[in-house]
């Protein structure tokens, strides 16, 4: 891991007497040349990457370090106190936006076959409400439009129109996601019938891309929104079912909290929430919510005190 090294502190540090301590102080100061790459990102742009999981921050800061040929971290913030448009780089770059359409089909498809199907029932006429947080490119709200399309050609959709939001951090992200042009490895969920149906076939400079017919794009708002700080955006008990998938991973356990009880307020009772494969509720706030499909991470608020713990702080 590139560090900031104080002058001759390489090999020397580790000698029999005092090598420790020449290492420790060695990391102190590239912990301290790191917090200040974070805090200029912070005064730039208002991310505040001291909330994602420091491993996954001091990755990407490192491959931003090679590309740019940055010897460490003191370096980089000089580059970036220099070059204003590096704070939004490396946003960008430790946001993954790594997506397809339907990723992981089986929870699509419990999706399709259950959930909808319920809260069209529910919904008594109501426009149903669906929010995908951290949306990355878009394939995870057009996949749900496409699901909506179905469901409502099979039922004559007379009802109130269903709205998808949709958001994430990262500008160029959404940039990505409204123009709607997709490559083949997008597709690779999704059956080749439906995306016929849905995508218009534009032979591009680097193969066949796919763009989003005008019926799926209407569905879907996008909007940027940061999950850290704008809480009270979009109300309390708004949502009938959030998909937040692959995005609590980024952060550290506290903002992994205060993200949940945020997203468990947006719902409202009864209401279901989607995590990513390799997420579940903090312990904290489970009582709040009904397992409906462990392995799909797919959840009910239940609609018990959810008042306080389901609060943002
Ligand atoms: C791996 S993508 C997930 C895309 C999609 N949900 C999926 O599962 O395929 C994670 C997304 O979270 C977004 N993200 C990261 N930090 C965020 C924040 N503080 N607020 C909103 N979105 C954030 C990233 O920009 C990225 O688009």
């Amino acid at each position: 891991m590139p560090a900031s090294m104080p002058d001759g502190a390489c090999a020397s540090g580790q000698g029999p007497e005092g090598g420790e301590p020449k290492e420790r102080s060695r990391q102190a100061s590239a912990a301290a040349a790191l917090d200040e790459v974070i805090a200029l990102v912070r005064a730039a742009s208002g991310v505040d990457l001291g909330l994602y999981r420091r491993a996954t921050i001091e990755r990407r800061v490192a491959s931003r370090l090679q590309k740019l040929g940055c010897a460490d971290y003191r370096q980089y913030a000089e580059r970036m106190r220099e070059d204003r448009a590096e704070a939004a780089r490396l946003v960008e770059h430790v946001t993954i936006k790594v997506s397809r359409f339907f990723r992981n089909a089986k929870v699509y498809a419990r999706l399709e076959e259950e959930i909808l199907p319920t809260l069209w029932r529910q919904a008594e006429g109501r426009g149903l409400r669906l929010w995908s947080a951290g949306c990355g490119r878009g394939e995870e709200p057009y996949s749900l439009a496409i699901l909506l399309a179905e469901a409502g050609a099979a039922k004559g959709e007379g009802r109130g129109a269903p709205t998808i939001l949709a958001t994430d951090i990262d500008e160029t992200a959404l940039a990505f996601a409204r123009r709607g042009l997709y490559p083949e490895s997008a597709f690779e969920e999704m059956p080749t019938d439906r995306r016929e149906r849905y995508f218009l076939a534009r032979p591009g400079r680097h193969g066949q891309q796919y763009e989003v017919s005008p019926c799926l794009r209407e569905r879907v708002s996008f909007f940027r929104h940061n999950l850290l700080e704008d809480l009270a955006q979009f109300g309390s008990g708004r949502f009938d079912l959030v998909l937040c998938r692959n995005v609590l991973i980024y952060f550290e356990a506290k903002a992994q909290e205060r993200i949940f009880r945020y997203l468990a307020d947006s719902l409202r009772p009864g209401a279901y929430l989607c995590l990513g494969e390799a997420e579940q509720p903090p312990a904290s706030q489970r009582r709040c919510f009904e397992v409906i499909d462990h392995r799909s991470r797919l959840y009910r608020k239940t609609s018990s005190e959810l008042g306080q713990e389901g609060r943002p702080a």
